[in-house]
């Protein structure tokens, strides 16, 4: 155990000098957990082969899977990779600051366990105020995974961070919840087509309008016999401690099935937890029913979910029935989350094939 410090930040009115005690933390080689518009991150700086063992260290984190590598200025890439295509130099313009996070050619300034030995590093410019001042502070990159403990949901609120990581690192930047609520989106340009490797809040449909065709990792359907490319898809992720089953159709029979399943498990015993929607959640009697939000707002969907998932732990639920939501805009991202968290594991409601 170490002693965590929990320095609270105002997004709308940064206290720098508060901050500026994180930055120097960074910038001495320690780890620093701070709020970003999609979810919190763990940073150490990305340039200190030490510090950043400290971070897969505190989360639990297998070392074969890389680390984001954060920015706080479009100049400060060019040290860090070794070119800058026209493809990425428009999406920079478009996207960024923003939660988009984009692969390069490494260069030989990013230690080798930051892209778990592979020639790409994935790097983003968030926009969130606490954390672009918090990187333009240290005066450094600073490499950032999600500030969770490795398998869990990742964590949109400071009390989920506190949770996981209090006693494992040096400083906690309580700076209110996460807009987005789910993670950038991981895009390989390095090829010919743009390649989704991890959907996030960046949408699909904003990345085609401008760059036209872009391709979606064969990997993220949950085929296994496709290795998938960002290597942390392969983890088992996004987990609350109870099963998780995704009951995907139309939406009455959605309801109806969920209604059933819940029936035969209460029969048995276990403590059955629902993921509904606004739409649907009256229509549960029993059980915990928590709703991630409206369907019409797929947004407010994604920033609610890691932090109802999260809920079902502190509710002890045994299994969690989720609501199949469209994979539209941001329901895109957020099927990805809710399919990792179920293991592919998806009952078709009125018998329709998938
Ligand atoms: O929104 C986010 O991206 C958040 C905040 C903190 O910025 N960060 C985040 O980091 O989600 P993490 O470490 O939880 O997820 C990074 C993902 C992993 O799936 C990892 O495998 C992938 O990015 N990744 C990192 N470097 C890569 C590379 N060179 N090639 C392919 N995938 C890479
Ligand atoms: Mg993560």
């Amino acid at each position: 155990m170490i002693h965590t410090k929990i320095v609270h930040i105002e997004p709308e009115n940064i206290d720098e000098k508060k901050l500026q005690e994180a930055a120097e933390t960074l910038r001495a080689g320690g780890i620093v957990a701070f709020p970003t518009e999609t979810v919190y991150g763990l940073g150490a700086n990305a340039l200190d082969e030490e510090a950043v063992k400290k971070v897969f260290k505190a989360k639990g984190r297998p070392s074969d899977n890389p680390l984001i590598v954060h920015i706080s200025e479009i100049e400060e890439i060019y040290d860090l990779v070794i070119e800058v295509s026209s493809k990425a130099k428009m999406l920079m313009k478009t996207f960024w600051p923003g939660p988009l996070t984009l692969l390069f050619q490494k260069s030989n300034k990013i230690p080798n366990r930051i892209t778990a030995g592979l020639d790409t590093v994935a790097i983003r410019m968030p926009i969130h105020p606490v954390a672009r001042k918090l990187i333009k502070l240290a005066e450094v990159p600073v490499a950032a995974p999600s500030a969770n403990l490795s398998g869990r949901p990742s964590p949109t609120r400071p009390e989920h961070v506190i949770e996981d990581l209090k006693g494992k690192v040096d400083i906690i930047i309580s700076g209110g919840n996460c807009s987005v609520g789910v993670e950038s989106t991981v895009l390989d340009i390095t090829g010919d087509v743009p390649i989704i490797l991890r959907p996030g809040g960046i949408t699909r449909e904003q990345l085609e309008e401008v760059l036209g065709q872009v391709d979606a990792d064969k990997a993220l359907k949950g085929d296994t016999d496709q290795k998938p490319r960002s290597p942390g898809m392969k983890y088992t992720h996004y987990s609350p401690r109870g099963e998780v089953i995704i009951i995907s159709g139309n939406l009455d029979d959605i309801v109806e099935t969920i209604q059933k399943l819940q029936e035969e498990k209460e029969d048995l015993g276990l403590k059955v937890g629902i993921m509904a929607t606004d739409e649907t959640k009256e229509r549960y009697k029993k059980g915990i029913v928590i709703s991630m939000g409206s369907r019409k707002k797929s947004a407010s969907i994604a920033a609610n979910l890691f932090a109802v998932l999260r809920q079902f732990d502190e509710e002890s639920a045994d299994i969690i029935f989720a609501e199949s939501i469209e994979e539209k805009s941001l329901g895109y991202a957020v099927m990805n989350r809710m399919l990792k968290a179920a293991g592919y594991n998806v009952i078709c409601a009125g018998g329709e094939k998938n």
